[in-house]
């Protein structure tokens, strides 16, 4: 069917509307005095905060030090300058005002250009410093998966055979009736023999088996953790919880995705009993780990871009990841724990993709958040 005579296509700032919520790029538009006139959804979800709330604040309160930014608006409504460029750090709002709950300050880079020709609106565009450093890290990680993969197929294969033979060998000692140190030596051999396959298989195990897809409750799943974890220690560490109790059921692995968050939720506790606290329970010195669920909007996972995805954080106040260590924490057999196997954040990791997600780390002392993120599809 054509279209009626005088009916014309939408007017185009309706679509040009749409158009800017779709970018991953942050864009606002403010007045020559710096007060917000347009926000689009990306802004939305970095700040935390909803547009219309947004819109009418001055624009130079997103960021810890205003001025610089208030000035270079003035700067360029005033023609003195077509186009500006700040670094800045953007300030923790939220939208209740829950203290913790808002993304912890993150460096941005703002250009602050002309839109039209009077200078009465400009055009702010931001961009956060870390997006290339995580594209370039994201796909380093998957490239360092692969290699992983293949070189441990490979090791477990060249282990593993001659290993058999091996474990055969000395039962075949011990059952010709040798004693003394001859079956001592034949016993550790294979006691040796049975601890190298376990590694072996423990190395092999997030490439083995296929997905048992269903139905599964991120909440359910932390639930559980919790309980373990409480289990395990004691009581001895706080574990508290920060739910968006309105994210949906999402299709998944429940098994792989309950071993992902118990080994966050370990590692947590693990870092947090071998540090000494000061506080007592329930004071904010005290050990404490913080489980976290929201979603995010317009996610990029790996260069591929996610409408909506989920996020679940594991937060401990401990005394963080050791810095020679941060860039290879997800590395197998990386670990500086005595005891550590160093595969627990390599699993975790691999089932994350498995479900197309991804696990991130920040940390300084005082505040680790490991980050889950798996897409809705
Ligand atoms: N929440 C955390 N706080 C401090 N360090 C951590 C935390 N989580 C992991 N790590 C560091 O990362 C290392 C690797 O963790 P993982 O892969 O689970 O192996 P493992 O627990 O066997 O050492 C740990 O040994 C520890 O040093
Ligand atoms: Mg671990």
């Amino acid at each position: 069917m054509s279209a009626r005579p005088g009916r014309a296509s939408p007017p185009r700032a309706l679509w040009a509307d749409s158009l800017f919520d779709h970018l991953t790029t942050r864009v606002a538009v403010c007045d020559a005095q710096g007060l917000c006139l347009y926000v689009n959804a990306a802004i939305e979800d970095a700040l935390n905060l909803a547009r219309r709330r947004l819109v009418g604040s001055r624009v130079s309160t997103w960021v810890v030090d205003p001025a610089p930014l208030q000035d270079a608006v003035r700067r360029v409504a005033a023609q003195e300058a077509l186009r500006l460029r700040l670094d800045a750090d953007l300030a923790r709002v939220s939208s209740a005002g829950e203290p913790g709950s808002a993304a912890p300050e993150r460096a941005v880079h703002l250009i602050v250009s002309r839109f039209d020709a009077d200078g009465s609106r400009l055009l702010i565009e931001w961009q956060e410093t870390g997006v290339q450093a995580r594209h370039e890290r994201e796909a380093r990680l998957q490239v360092q998966a692969q290699a992983h993969k293949e070189l441990v197929r490979n090791l477990a294969h060249e282990i593993g055979n001659p290993l058999g033979g091996i474990r055969g060998a000395a039962q075949l000692l011990q059952m010709q009736g040798i004693a003394g140190e001859g079956l001592e030596a034949a016993q550790l051999i294979v006691h040796e023999a049975d601890r190298l396959q376990s590694l072996v298989d423990r190395l092999l195990a997030p490439h083995r088996g296929v997905l048992h897809i269903g139905d599964v409750n991120l909440h359910e799943v932390c639930e559980h953790v919790r309980r373990l974890v409480w289990a395990e220690y004691a009581g001895s560490v706080g574990i508290e919880r920060d739910y968006d109790t309105s994210l949906p059921e999402f299709r998944g692995d429940r098994e792989r995705i309950l071993q992902i968050v118990l080994n966050l939720v370990r590692n947590a506790a693990q870092a947090l009993q071998a540090h000494d606290f000061h506080g007592a329970p329930g004071t904010p010195g005290a050990p404490r780990i913080l489980l976290r669920t929201r979603a995010a909007r317009q996610v990029t996972i790996g260069g591929q871009r996610w409408r909506l995805a989920l996020v679940l954080q594991v937060e401990d106040n401990g005394p963080g990841v050791p810095e020679d260590m941060r860039e290879r924490i997800f590395d197998p057999l990386v670990t500086a724990r005595a005891g550590g196997t160093g595969l627990g954040l390599t699993l975790a990791q691999a089932f994350a993709q498995q479900h197309q997600g991804i696990i991130e780390c920040r940390s300084v002392p005082g505040r680790t958040v490991f980050e889950l993120l798996l897409p809705l599809p």
